[in-house]
């Protein structure tokens, strides 16, 4: 090496050693005669000292330093910083690449424009509270890699240029120069090719396994983002959920030092009705009551009205120590307009009473049930929607997560908090009301539970059809979806039909998958977990692209790179592919 030792590791013990490091300048600082350089690699920092002037060296420069370890003078230790008691008396310096002037300054990057960020992800990446994230996530890898090891799952690499898969976004397609108008798909998940590992006799896969997938993005969102994928045969849900808690367990010990708290389990039916969300955020309570019952006789016409529509409720949560202005609650009173509420009916408590324009329309004994129905205290805010159900869960479970982030909600969620819950029994289908069709909630290999298959199916009341789908949700964010799947040939082509798939359809999309299961498939399940969210929240950033080496922008591309971009005519026409 270049180098005796990384600018990590020096410290008192080290004192009248002779050294050499290599690294880049953090800082300099002139000191009239006296110059303090701080070094910097991946290890740590170290402070150098020596006689002469500034100009020679800058920010960002690659440098190899010799010179004698000696301690810092009285006072002027960083206990901070594990080389803080000694620094290097300099003998000679050695530039071994320069830095041209910078784009930003490397300590801040994080505090410049993401553009910016990616085009010059090298530089960004230098700054240690980056690197750090990218470190965690190698770290992150190998306790999956340990884990799934010791339980008998097998890694398997399953292909990149291959066939759609059935996840229901757009696929990126790779035109074939060696089959003129043919495309493979990227994977949008490893799905079809772990159903056949099962087939196979693998009986345990997992990958760490890149998907593509061309969404619209957001913050929790890549076009290429990376699953732990896995797949077990023979299983029943509670298996695999125990693989995964403890695989949670272990990266949360070793990481952040943190015991986790048992995972909740809830049905998704329950989900939404106490929290009008299908991934609940359970760092907070604000749990939804129906008050339909209570208020259908009261003057209060929105509420009356509202259940005498089909499927007509009024639901509503207390926000505790809410201590909510006017101003405070037209805000909310927006918000839920914007997700297309008619309104929010609201009670402040006060000096043990409802306050409320509307209060008038609400007789005193249902006014104290619905004090004692919230267990309401002075300061709390009580806040209503009358509406069809379901409209009015949804909306209340958007007012809930909204409230958790304004000053009326603050309080509710303490700091370092990890609130992880399974919800189960998905439903199985959805209404697609644009194309007037069924589709699979989660993917049309997804198991129905198979005893409302054989009360529902027959009456066509496929809405009521639960599956054997789990999510796993951790801090309201969704990390990891699955379920047990179909293994029988003749039920997986029932879903098929009822899902509106021809024949053709059939054969073209899956038929490789449907001709391995006639050939003895066992019974197997599998879950993905979104390996980008889990760090992104674990690490406690907003972004997933902080826990990406070289992540794509809004646009889906990468400044750094320039990709994606236009390609010669000649490589077109090898393709047979004209530019429309
Ligand atoms: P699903 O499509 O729900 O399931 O994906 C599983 C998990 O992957 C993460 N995820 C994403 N992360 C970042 N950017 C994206 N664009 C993105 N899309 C999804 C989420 C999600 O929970 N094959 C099935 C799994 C199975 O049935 O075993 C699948 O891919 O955290
Ligand atoms: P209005 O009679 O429309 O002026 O409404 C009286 C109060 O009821 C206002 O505070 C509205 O925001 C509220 N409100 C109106 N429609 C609804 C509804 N569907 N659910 C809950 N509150 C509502």
């Amino acid at each position: 090496m270049l180098r005796t030792h990384t600018c990590g590791e020096l410290n008192e013990k080290n004192i009248g050693d002779s050294v050499t490091l290599c690294g880049w300048v953090d800082t300099v600082r002139d000191h009239g005669g006296l110059v303090f350089i701080d070094l910097r690699d991946r290890y740590g920092k170290t402070q150098l000292v020596r006689s002469g002037s500034v100009t020679d060296y800058k920010s960002e420069d690659c440098i190899r330093v010799s010179g004698k370890v000696r301690a810092r003078p009285k006072g002027t230790e960083n206990s901070k910083i594990p080389t803080g008691s000694i620094e290097i008396s300099v003998d000679t310096i050695e530039t071994l690449s320069e830095a041209r002037p910078l784009p930003f300054e490397v300590s801040k990057s994080r505090e410049t424009n993401e553009e910016l960020r990616i085009k010059y992800r090298y530089l960004d990446l230098r700054n240690p509270a980056v690197q750090k994230n990218i470190f965690v996530r190698h770290r992150v890898c190998q306790i999956i890699r340990r884990q799934f090891d010791k339980h008998g799952f097998i890694e398997v690499e399953t292909p990149i240029l291959t066939k759609s898969t059935p996840e229901g976004a757009r696929d990126y397609l790779v035109p074939s120069r060696l089959n003129p108008g043919e495309f493979y798909a990227l994977p949008q998940s490893p799905q079809l090719f772990k159903q056949i590992l099962m087939v196979a006799g693998f009986d345990r896969y997992f990958q760490i396994a890149k998907c593509f997938r061309d969404e619209d993005l957001r913050s929790d969102r890549q076009p290429e983002f990376t699953q732990l994928d896995l797949e077990m045969s023979f299983l029943e849900e509670k298996d695999l959920f125990a693989i995964i808690e403890e695989t949670c367990r272990a990266i949360w010990k070793e990481i952040l030092g943190v015991e986790l708290a048992p995972f909740a389990r809830l049905t998704y039916q329950d989900a939404l009705a106490r929290y009008g969300s299908d991934k609940p955020d359970l760092r907070f309570g604000l749990e939804f009551q129906d008050v339909s019952e209570l208020v259908k006789n009261c003057e209060f016409k929105v509420f009356r009205d509202a259940l005498k529509k089909k499927e007509g409720a009024v639901i509503g949560f207390c926000v505790p120590e809410a201590r909510a202005t006017r101003k405070d609650i037209d805000a909310l009173t927006e918000f839920v307009k914007g997700q297309g509420a008619l309104g929010l009916a609201y009670f402040k408590m006060e000096s043990g009473k409802l306050d409320s324009p509307i209060a008038k329309f609400i007789d005193e004994k249902t006014q104290r049930k619905l004090i004692e129905l919230f267990r309401a205290e002075n300061g709390g805010l009580l806040l209503f929607i009358a509406d069809e159900r379901q409209k009015t869960q949804k909306i209340l479970g958007a007012l809930r997560s909204e409230i958790s982030k304004t000053p009326q909600g603050s309080h509710l969620i303490k700091p370092g908090l990890f609130h992880f819950a399974w919800v189960m029994d998905f439903p199985l289908f959805q209404w697609n009301g644009d194309e007037k069709r069924w589709d699979s909630e989660h993917h049309p290999f997804t198991s129905p539970n198979l005893e409302d298959w054989g009360k529902y199916k027959p009456t066509g009341e496929l809405g009521r059809i639960r599956s054997r789908a789990y999510d796993l949700v951790l801090n309201g964010n969704e990390i990891a979806s699955g379920s047990v799947r179909i293994h029988d040939e003749k039920l997986q082509k029932e879903i098929f039909d009822t899902l509106g798939l021809s024949e053709k359809d059939i054969r073209e999309r899956f038929g490789f998958l449907l001709k391995a299961f006639e050939f003895g498939a066992p019974p197997h399940g599998g879950i993905a977990l979104g390996l980008d969210r889990v760090l992104t929240i674990l690490l406690g950033l907003d972004s997933i692209r902080e826990v990406i080496a070289f992540p794509k922008n809004q646009k889906a591309a990468d400044p750094m790179t320039e990709a994606p971009s236009p390609v010669n005519e000649r490589q077109l026409k090898e393709l047979g592919i004209k530019i429309r």
